[in-house]
């Protein structure tokens, strides 16, 4: 399949470009767009036949389910059962990085819900996101646009990398802000919801608007080998560089010590805070920002994952992130790329 490939600065210019992407889409086929969390492949969420097209050009088992992407917050209810609960969600967080599970409708085909009855729904803050669906007149259906087992993109020479002739088109947007995919939670009942995924929206963030909030365990531990996860992707082995990812954890001067000394010995990438670039010699540094900015930690944590194993590295080292506020999104994924490999560098 020839992938067209265009440039959108600005989607209120570029009418014609938008109206040509949705039109593919609303004949079934597949348009990878920009959101603010990460790169999506998107295909008509009500047509059985565009998710399965999804699963193929992503090689995703196709029991793990999509998430519908909507231009309105209200929109919701076309796909699936609303309740207050969402409504008080959509007010504090929409359009924005939160993914809420709802009852699905029949007009969402159980191909895009992976067999669920539930249905994932989202509401992106990305202005080009934002008019490609409002064009297509109906809710995309996209996981990050990323082949299985690799980094989410974002940015679009990632997503040409992983979809170059496996998708009719890609509308380059340049980077994502967030880095990360979006929060997803599920509403349990109207005072109670569970987080199953996080992201730029906190936990302490949903507990202004939700009186109680349930963190799934997969979150940040490691599941049992028969242990069920309450959202189907967490199963998966994610986002993991071809070399071993190690997370230290330790007191700051002696973690950079470690790293001093480990470069010396083996040939390591390094994902490192800007602070310690002059003391590192490592010809696979990948700086993260500053050691406190965990923003930017996120916003480069997919792109630092993809170079630092373009360098052919036996092992890539980064910081354990904190689990507090944005943290626990990156930690989230950092353990998961690390399968859980945590080094503790004792004090000298
Ligand atoms: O930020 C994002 O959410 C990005 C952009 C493109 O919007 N999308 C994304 O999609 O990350 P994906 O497919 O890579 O991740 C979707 C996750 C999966 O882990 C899946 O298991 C979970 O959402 N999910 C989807 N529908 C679900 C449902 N009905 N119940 C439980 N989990 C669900
Ligand atoms: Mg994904």
């Amino acid at each position: 399949m020839n992938t067209k490939i265009i440039t959108i600065n600005d989607p209120a210019r570029e009418e014609q470009s938008l109206q040509e992407a949705a039109d593919v889409l609303r004949n079934g086929g597949l348009v990878v767009f920009p959101t603010e969390t990460v790169y999506g492949l998107g295909g008509d969420a009500t047509s059985a036949d565009s998710s399965r097209k999804i699963y193929e050009a992503k090689g995703r088992p196709s029991d793990n389910p999509l998430i519908i992407h909507i231009a309105h917050p209200d929109d919701a209810r076309r796909y699936a059962v609303t309740c207050p609960c969402y409504e008080r969600l959509a007010k504090a967080f929409m359009p924005g990085p939160l993914t809420v599970i709802l009852p699905r409708r029949d007009i969402i085909p159980t191909e895009t819900t992976g067999g669920l009855d539930t249905v994932a729904v989202r509401c992106p803050s990305h202005p080009i996101a934002h008019a490609l669906i409002q064009e297509a007149g109906v809710a995309i259906a996209a996981p990050s646009a990323n082949r299985s087992g690799k980094p989410s993109p974002t940015c679009a020479s990632h997503v040409i990398d992983d979809m170059d002739g496996r998708v009719d088109m890609i509308l380059d947007g340049g980077e994502c802000d967030i880095g990360l995919e979006s929060t997803i939670v599920k509403i349990e009942d109207e005072d109670t919801i569970t987080l199953l995924r996080p992201g730029a929206i906190t936990y302490d963030a949903l507990c202004m608007v939700v009186a109680n909030v349930n963190v799934a365990a997969a979150v940040s531990e490691r599941l049992g080998e028969n242990e069920r996860p309450l959202s189907p992707g967490m199963k998966y082995r994610h986002y993991a560089p071809d070399a071993p990812l190690v997370l230290l954890e330790g007191h700051p001067e002696d973690v950079l010590a470690y790293l001093e000394q480990e470069q010396n010995r083996i040939r390591c990438a390094i994902l490192c805070y800007d602070e310690e670039i002059n003391a590192l010699s490592s010809a696979s540094l990948h700086p993260v920002g500053k050691a406190d900015d965990l923003a930017s930690h996120a916003r480069l944590l997919f792109r630092n994952l993809r170079e630092a194993d373009c360098s052919g590295p036996d092992v890539i080292y980064a910081h354990l992130p904190p689990k507090e506020g944005l943290g626990l999104a990156l930690y989230n994924r950092m353990i998961r790329a690390a399968a859980h490999t945590i080094k503790h560098i004792p004090s000298r």
